[in-house]
């Protein structure tokens, strides 16, 4: 995902912005750029794909003595990866510079009135409208235009600001994306990330939500938005590069499971307009005679993707009453399916690169079926041999067990179904705008979550030795039970399967005795009655029941051994929730086990080969 630096000394800037965007390389960009104040003269240099190509621009066009300048590296969202869309972004004159991570989700508006107030536009980015707002704004005092700007914006943002008239200074502000301001003596930084900056210092203050600051060369004044002055507390890092780029997390599983309410903000944001219940797919690739002509969606996607797949089935199905089948890419690619110009095949890929996947993507084009990637990775040969993309926007994923990219799947795959449902008539407005709405909040009950884990870990201190584990659900978390039997069986090495809970009394209940915990995931009110009588069955032969399940669903206590209150929200929604105990789950047992979390035995990240 996108990276921040912002210097201020008197050391060149170009070399110490440099250094630290490739510091933040590991987190995944597709284009980079540089801005320097030289003598009173703005200088900015942008380029597509990897640093060493800025490198060369920089040392063959660019050089420079400035001492104060902004850096970013982009992972694209809003327009491709290309020169023009590269940060920093310019106003009309480009009196000053903007480098942004977020997504402005009133860009729209705001561009349209801006360029009706004669600015004109160079990206397609929704980055470019906060130059143009902060120029508007501006009479002299830089500070004051970005505060006023930024009260026009929704979204999420942390910003860098150059202005040419302002050589004594940087302005910086944040909501929702991280930002920091690293100490140095005559000298300090910006960065949205401390490994940016871990070179040069340690001491660190880190802004808060809805904070900005001044930062000088030789000191850093705090502010909230409304321009109010704010005492802040520096910090000393002592965390070495590697678990900087972890966050000061133990492990880059554990940073992506805390990063996914960011990670749905991202999949959502300036995709949705609440008011008129709009969705904003601008890569679908899809007409409308394509829409209406579907006759059924066929989906191929392998491990986690395929069960993200799964939900999508139920959600597809329920929402735009389009018959849709799951398929595994590499049972697809072999048992020449049927498909035809009226089917609508989905490919679900994190990297875009399985070859089962793509091997799945070339048999349905052969058959003349039009095709749909839902990926993360930008630039993947998936994205470019389909006809059509939902970028997930899940960011760089590290941790070889997949976890935020299975929640953005899901995410993604609400707003597609919500697409088709509107165009195909099968959805009243207000449903999708209280859906919309929904999606929007649940981030915040994904926060509520993750704010309290210890007793997750305490039940994975209690099962961290079992052998076996079976997984229960039903309906649109069937397949949770299937993602959270795989995590667990992935990382932790357990034995785990996953059964539709009515499907038990067919067979596997033959296995339950005191020695099989049970996971049984109740939070779909629907056929909430039916997962109690499942458990309840488990219960009969001794076995151990751990239901994860709604808060306001109390009377589970009294059924199950051991509950997991996960916060209401509607049932096509839960998917996205009921996860993260079970991600968690794993994660803390096969980090009680001792093993080796983010790169287990015999596991690749990118399964490119058959
Ligand atoms: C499991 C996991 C794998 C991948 C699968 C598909 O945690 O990560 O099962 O989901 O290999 O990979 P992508 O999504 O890259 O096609």
């Amino acid at each position: 995902m996108c990276g921040i630096i912002g210097y201020i000394g008197d050391k060149p800037a170009n070399q110490v912005i440099f250094e630290g965007l490739m510091r933040l390389e590991y987190r995944g960009y597709d284009s980079a750029g540089i801005a320097v104040l030289d003598q009173g003269k703005i200088v900015l240099a942008k380029d597509v794909g990897k640093l060493r190509n800025l490198r060369e621009l920089l040392l063959t066009n660019f050089p420079s003595i400035s001492s104060q300048g902004i850096g970013h590296t982009r992972w694209a969202t809003h327009g491709r990866p290309s020169t023009f869309n590269a940060h920093p972004h310019g106003d009309c004159m480009a009196t000053l510079m903007v480098a942004h991570n977020g997504i402005i989700e009133n860009y729209m508006k705001l561009k349209h009135s801006l360029q009706s107030a004669g600015h004109i536009f160079k990206s397609e980015t929704d980055s470019e409208v906060l130059a143009h707002l902060i120029e508007s704004h501006y009479k002299g005092n830089i500070e004051d235009a970005v505060l006023k700007a930024l009260a026009q914006v929704e979204g999420a943002y942390a910003i860098v600001v150059l202005h040419r008239d302002h050589s004594d200074r940087l302005v910086c502000a944040r909501k929702e994306s991280p930002l920091i301001v690293g100490l140095g003596k005559g000298e300090n930084f910006i960065a949205s990330d401390v490994t940016a900056i871990m070179q040069h210092t340690r001491r660190v203050v880190f802004i808060e939500n809805l904070e900005c600051a001044i930062v000088k060369r030789d000191r850093v004044d705090f502010f909230d938005l409304a321009g109010k002055p704010l005492e802040r507390k520096s910090s000393l890092i002592d965390w070495n590069p590697i678990a900087a780029e972890k966050g000061g997390f133990s492990h880059f599983m554990l940073k992506e499971i805390y990063e996914q309410p960011q990670v749905i903000r991202n999949t959502i944001g300036g995709r949705t307009q609440e008011e008129d219940g709009k969705i904003f797919l601008t890569e679908l690739g899809l007409t409308g005679p394509d829409i209406f002509r579907t006759q059924r969606i066929v989906m191929v996607a392998c491990g986690t993707a395929y069960y993200a797949a799964c939900v999508g089935k139920y959600l597809i199905e329920q929402l735009v009453r389009i018959p849709v089948e799951c398929d595994l890419a590499s049972e697809f690619r072999y048992r020449q399916p049927v498909v035809d110009r009226n089917t609508l095949v989905v490919a679900i890929s994190q990297s875009g690169e399985t070859a089962d996947t793509l091997a799945a993507v070339r048999e349905a084009k052969l058959r003349g079926a039009k095709v749909l990637g839902i990926v993360n990775a930008k630039e993947s040969t998936l994205t470019r041999e389909v006809d059509g993309l939902v970028y997930i926007h899940a960011g760089p994923e590290i941790g070889v067990a997949s976890t935020k990219a299975y929640i953005a799947m899901l995410t993604a795959q609400v707003l597609l179904a919500l697409l088709l449902g509107k165009i195909r008539g099968t959805l009243k407005p207000e449903f999708v705008q209280e859906t919309i709405r929904e999606l929007k909040i649940l981030p915040q009950r994904i926060e509520q979550l993750l704010s309290n884990t210890a007793p997750i870990r305490a039940l994975a201190e209690k099962f961290k030795d079992a052998r076996h584990f079976l997984f229960l659900g039903r309906g649109i978390n069937f397949p949770t039970a299937m993602e959270g039997a795989l995590k667990l069986k992935e990382i932790s090495y357990i034995h785990a399967e996953a059964y539709a809970a009515g499907e038990m009394k067919h067979g596997p209940i033959a296995l339950i005795d005191k020695d099989l915990p049970v996971m049984a995931i109740a939070t779909n009110q629907s056929v909430y009655d039916k997962l109690v009588s499942n458990i309840k069955e488990v219960q009969a032969r001794s076995g151990t029941v751990i239901a994860v399940a709604c808060e306001s669903n109390c009377d589970i206590k009294n059924v199950a051994d051991y509950v997991i209150a996960i916060p209401d929200c509607p049932e096509i929604l839960t998917p996205i929730l009921s996860v993260v105990p079970l991600q968690l789950f794993a994660y803390f047992v096969a980090d009680l086990r001792g093993l080796d979390v983010d790169q287990p035995r015999n596991l690749a990240k990118s399964v490119t080969v058959e």
